[in-house]
Order: structure tokens, then C-alpha cells, then sequence
């Protein structure tokens, strides 16, 4: 349990401001995690959190509803004494996104609170990537002289890499790449940022996250709900643009890739491109893919009832270096499945006269629901030599007491902070849009291969071809 003396504190004042605050994104992850920081005493005592949006609001109205997400969220775990003085920070300007008298009304309100022009700015684009390119010149406009300022954008990074370079390309035109922050909240989780530190503290298990010792790796992520309220944004992308594309080779990176001996943003972001840009479809074997849609999926919308969008995908990749030539990676994603459950398995080769039927070592990364890791060993069965079981042995990769802080909450406090370690880098964004520009053309090709899974499926049996192609299974868990 962390005694708080080493908590990361907020200490220079700033001016927090959400584009889109009264939309999904604003109310279910950012002023949660606003308040989670308040929470845990990390903010300074000068600060505003400025909400913009085209929804007209008087700023009381929107401090209700600033104060009703949090309750909603943390339930009666709610603080009101704290939410109330968090609450005394928020205030709210409507306008149009391409409206400048809207972009000048929040410079005067900026101003009213730093008199000095000397507080941080960061502004969190909450909106439709269409409108991004609007508020970044607007914000250009009646930004100060050498302010400091940092500009968050969250997923989707555009939908192919022509969308992205794009997009990437208009914000240029008006902050530098220093200033961007790509936040991909998988990056946020703490069984996630454990990687890291597993590979920093750990020779043994680094030696061993080579392809010379690893015979495949699986990373799943299911999920038991289904598509909701996002249905009109979903159809357009599916899972495969949705989850893979930024979260799981994201994670891939982490697992796979070489970790430098500095430990800052540049060399990470440097290290995972370098696994990023090699990652290669397997398109060459018979049925590298596998893509299906939950059985109720058509029946939740008019819009969809002839949809082709894919809700489950699988598929076969590469790393195209020599030490990992001929490993193969298993992805694989679904929505509606029976449980959530993330994970990264990584199972490693045996020896060359090893028994066929004894079960391989593997390192099991356990990222939600419950965040572990597991390292699988075999032992002989007492008093025999040839009989032998799984030896598991695991510790939590959960954080505890003061250190916690949702995903948002953390990426939040690094960029105020300055930190861009668990931020994407452009080249990143590009270089796994370009796999996915490869992987969706290769499925637009077969568009019969879509199949139909039951609602609350526990797996899809039609990938199972994946690893089996290579000698190998989905892992099941025991029990
Ligand atoms: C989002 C996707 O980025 O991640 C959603 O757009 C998905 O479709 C979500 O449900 C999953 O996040 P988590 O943190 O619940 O695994």
C-alpha cells in the first residue's frame, strides 16, 4: 500500500479545456478522472477546466452535469465535498466550432484566471475528428506567444493511413509534434505500463521474449458487451479499425519489441515503431483471417439490418526481423462474447526432443478483468519421473491504495506533466494503419468469409484454424 508520500503530484497552475464537453468521451472518462485526481489531492490550487461545446449551457447547468457524471461513475463513493470544490473550477462556453467571437470569449475567460499569461494550457479535442482540424486553427488564432500548450487527440487517429496523414498533417499546420499528445487509453492501463517495468526488472524474463525462444504468441481481448449507443460510429469502422489498429499492436509492441536503455518517450515510441512498421500479414497462408458479427447485431438498428461490419476478427501476423522470423502472432477481438477478457499469451518453444503431448511454458499477461501475470512451469508429479503438472506461479499486476488512478486520470497528469511515454508517436499511428489498410483490403476481397457467432459466445471455433495451421491452440483457461 502506497503511503502517498511518493504520490505524483500536479504542481504549476493550468487551464484545462474540453472541446466536446458535453458529449459521451467528456462525461464518461474525462471529468471522472478530473475528480479521481482532485480525489487523491494532485492538483495545484489554481486551476480551470473549461467545457466548450455547440450545446447551449449556463455555466450552473454544467456544473450539474459535470457533478452528475462523477456521481454516476464512483456511486456512492462520491466525495461531495470534494466534487463541490472541483465543481467551484468548472465553467462552460457554447459555440460553434468554427465561430472565432466563441474562441475569443474563452481567451477572456483564460485570462480572467491567468492574469499572468503564464499558466499551462490543455486542450483535450473531445470531438469528431472532421471538426479537428477547424478547432486547432481557431485555437492557433488566440494563442499567446511562446504559451505553453499541449493538445490531446484521442482514437480514432483517422480510419487508413490516408485519413491519418491527413489529419496529422492539418494539425501540423498548427502546433508542433511536441505539442501533440496521440493518447490511446489502453496505454493508460497499469497491466499494461507493468510490462514495462517487468522487461526493465527482469533479465531473465527479457531473454526470453525473443523469437528464438517463443513459439507463438496469442493476444485476445473480448468483450460481453456489444456495440450500444456507438452504432452509427462502429458500423462505419468495425473491430478490426476499433481495437486492433491502435489498442492490441500497441500492446504487441510492448511484448515484442527491444527495450532501450534510456527510458524516454522518443526511445519507446523509436522501439515499438521499429516492431510497428515491421508488423506484416500473413496473406500468403491459407486463412490468415477469420471476421464475424454477433447474431443480434442487425436487429439493433434499422441503419445496420444489412450490415457486413465485423464484430469479431482474428487474425495471423508477423514480425519481419530476423530474430523473430516465423513466430506467429494470433490476434483476436469480438464484441457480445460470454466474458471480458484481455490478455496476452505467450508460449514458449520446447525442447527439440521434448515430449509432443506436455503443454509448453508460457507467460500469461492478464490484463482485465483481473490483472495478473502467471508464469507456467512443469513440474514432475512426486515419486514419478515421467508423470508431470503445471506449475503456476502469479502475482498481481493491480495497483493499490494511493497509487490507482483510472486510465484517463494518469494520461492526464502526463501530459500536464509533461511525460509522453505512453503516447503514440505519428510513425506509430501510420505504421499500423498501414498493416490494417493490408489487412481490410484482404477482407473487402472475400466479403462471403463474414459468419454469424451466437450472442454471449465463449469462442469462435472458425478461428481456430489460425493457430492450428501452426501446430498450436487458442489457450484455454483452466476451469
Ligand atoms: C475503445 C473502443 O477504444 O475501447 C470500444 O472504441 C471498446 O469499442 C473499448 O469497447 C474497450 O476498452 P476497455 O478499456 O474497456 O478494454
Amino acid at each position: 500500500m502506497n503511503t502517498g508520500m511518493n504520490l505524483r503530484k500536479i504542481e504549476k497552475p493550468f487551464a484545462f479545456i474540453i472541446f466536446g464537453a458535453s458529449g459521451d468521451l467528456a462525461q464518461l472518462k474525462i471529468f471522472p478522472s478530473i475528480y479521481s485526481l482532485a480525489e487523491q489531492k494532485r492538483l495545484p490550487k489554481e486551476y480551470i477546466i473549461i467545457g466548450f461545446a455547440r450545446s447551449h449551457f449556463e455555466e450552473s447547468a454544467f456544473r450539474e452535469l459535470f457533478a452528475q457524471s462523477v456521481r454516476k461513475h464512483f456511486k456512492e463513493g462520491t466525495n461531495e465535498a470534494v466534487l463541490e470544490e472541483i465543481v467551484s473550477h468548472v465553467t462552460y462556453i457554447s459555440g460553434q466550432y468554427g465561430d472565432s467571437v466563441a474562441y475569443e470569449r474563452l481567451k477572456t475567460v483564460i485570462i480572467k484566471h491567468d492574469h499572468h499569461k503564464q499558466w499551462q494550457k490543455v486542450i483535450y479535442l473531445a470531438i469528431p475528428p472532421t471538426v479537428f482540424d477547424t478547432v486547432a486553427a481557431n485555437v492557433a488564432v488566440i494563442r499567446e506567444k511562446n504559451e505553453e500548450i499541449k493538445i490531446i487527440i484521442e482514437k480514432p487517429l483517422g480510419v487508413d493511413s490516408t485519413s491519418a496523414r491527413h489529419l496529422f498533417h492539418q494539425i501540423s499546420l498548427h502546433f508542433n509534434e511536441a505539442e501533440i499528445y496521440l493518447l490511446d487509453h489502453y496505454l493508460g492501463k497499469e497491466a499494461i505500463q507493468s510490462i514495462l517495468s517487468l522487461r526493465y526488472a527482469n533479465r531473465m524474463l527479457n531473454h526470453m521474449l525473443t523469437g528464438s525462444e517463443i513459439a507463438n504468441i496469442q493476444i485476445t481481448a473480448f468483450e460481453n458487451i456489444g456495440v450500444g449507443k456507438r452504432l452509427g460510429y462502429f458500423d462505419e469502422v468495425g473491430i478490426i479499425r476499433d481495437m486492433i489498429q491502435s489498442h492490441l499492436l500497441q500492446v504487441l509492441a510492448l511484448v515484442t519489441m527491444s527495450i532501450p536503455v534510456k527510458e524516454s518517450a522518443l526511445s519507446f515510441q523509436r522501439e515499438k515503431n521499429n516492431v510497428l512498421a515491421s508488423l506484416h500479414f500473413a496473406d500468403k497462408i491459407r486463412n490468415p483471417l477469420c471476421i464475424g458479427q454477433y447474431a443480434s447485431y442487425r436487429q439493433e438498428a434499422e441503419q445496420v439490418k444489412n450490415s457486413t461490419t465485423e464484430t469479431f476478427a482474428a487474425m495471423t501476423l508477423f514480425i519481419d526481423q530476423v530474430h523473430w522470423y516465423n513466430v506467429p502472432i494470433f490476434i483476436r477481438t469480438g464484441k457480445k462474447m460470454a466474458k471480458k477478457r484481455t490478455e496476452v499469451v505467450i508460449e514458449f518453444k520446447k525442447l527439440p526432443f521434448q515430449k509432443a503431448d506436455l503443454p509448453p511454458n508460457r507467460l500469461i499477461l492478464n490484463i482485465q478483468p483481473h490483472e495478473q501475470i502467471e508464469i507456467q512451469l512443469l513440474n514432475k508429479v512426486g515419486g514419478t519421473h515421467t508423470a508431470y503438472r503445471t506449475l503456476t506461479t502469479s502475482d498481481s499486476l493491480a495497483c493499490f491504495g494511493d497509487d490507482c488512478l483510472p486510465e484517463h486520470a494518469r494520461l492526464l497528469m502526463d501530459v500536464i506533466q509533461g511525460r509522453k511515454m505512453f503516447f503514440l508517436s505519428f510513425q506509430e499511428v501510420l505504421a499500423c494503419w498501414d498493416l490494417i489498410d493490408e489487412v481490410i483490403a484482404y477482407k473487402n476481397a472475400k466479403p462471403s468469409a463474414l459468419i454469424t457467432y451466437p450472442d454471449g459466445a465463449a469462442e469462435i471455433s472458425e478461428a481456430n484454424e489460425l493457430p492450428e495451421t501452426f501446430g498450436f491452440n487458442w489457450y484455454a483457461h483452466a476451469g
